[in-house]
């Protein structure tokens, strides 16, 4: 993790969970998607994980690098039966704001909401080595054009592919490559909408919450990025799939 100036400032360590991440859980499941509750527990995960991310954001932290690979998704029942639990993971690129209140609880294990335990190991002083920002594919184009160190809409953004994602069950950006992201415009925008309005296993309000939630987030312009937008239709769409 670094600071706004980017020195290294800690390592943050986490529990070890029983888990899968979320992509292998849209891999493994989304072929019975309309039988087997998969978008009653999609809907809950992305649900935590927008949670997950407005409470680090109110930490001053930002993560840099949302994306499938960094979602755990692990059995929270306690009873036999199946509750998905979604844990953020991989700090590697996250930047904390020099005044964050996280400072003041150094050493001592910390609960992120749902975020796993975590402890902030001492590192070795130093300017970290320079390293890509954030993964293709999910990260926000004002990071790969360079631009920008990261904002909290950096991370609405990657929030927005992942969601995309999630109930789409592909690829929004399928050549894992830069270019596509460092070129984003309206255009990527619409066809990210328009796929989801032909897409023919969501349903109608899906669809639309969706809909609104990405042209909230996965845009080019940051101030566009609406943080209440994503997170209601996250919340929204957990409700509208809850499993009884
Ligand atoms: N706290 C944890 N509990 C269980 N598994 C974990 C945990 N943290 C990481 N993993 C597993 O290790 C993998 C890699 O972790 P992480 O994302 O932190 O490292 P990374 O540097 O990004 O590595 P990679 O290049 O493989 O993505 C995760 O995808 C996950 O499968
Ligand atoms: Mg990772």
């Amino acid at each position: 993790m670094v600071d706004e100036s980017n020195q290294l400032v800690g390592v943050v360590e986490q529990d070890f969970i029983p888990s899968i991440t979320l992509r292998d859980y849209v891999n493994e499941y989304q072929s019975d998607a309309l039988t087997n509750g998969y978008f009653g527990h999609i809907g809950r995960i992305v649900g935590e994980t927008a949670q997950n991310v407005r409470h680090l954001h109110n930490e001053g932290i930002i993560h840099r690098d949302i994306k499938h690979d960094n979602i755990l998704v692990a059995n929270g029942s306690d009873s036999g039966g199946f509750r998905t639990l979604a844990y953020l993971i991989d700090f590697g690129l996250a930047k904390v704001r020099n005044d964050s209140e996280f400072f003041r609880c150094y050493a001592p294990s910390q609960n992120l909401y749902n975020t796993l335990t975590y402890h902030l190991v001492q590192p070795n002083n130093g300017p970290r080595k320079n390293m890509g920002i954030g993964s293709y594919s999910y990260t926000a184009p004002e990071l790969a054009r360079g631009t920008c160190t990261g904002t909290p809409q950096s991370d609405y953004f990657s929030l927005g592919i992942v969601l995309w994602e999630a109930f789409m069950a592909q690829r929004a950006f399928p050549n894992d490559n830069y270019d596509p992201i460092r070129n984003f415009s309206d255009t990527d925008n619409q066809r990210l909408i328009d796929q989801i309005n032909l897409s023919y296993h969501l349903d109608k309000k899906t669809k639309k919450v969706l809909g609104n939630a990405i042209e909230n987030s996965v845009v080019n312009d940051p101030q566009e990025r609406k943080q209440e937008v994503i997170i209601d239709a996250c919340d929204e769409l957990a409700e509208h799939h809850k499993l009884s």
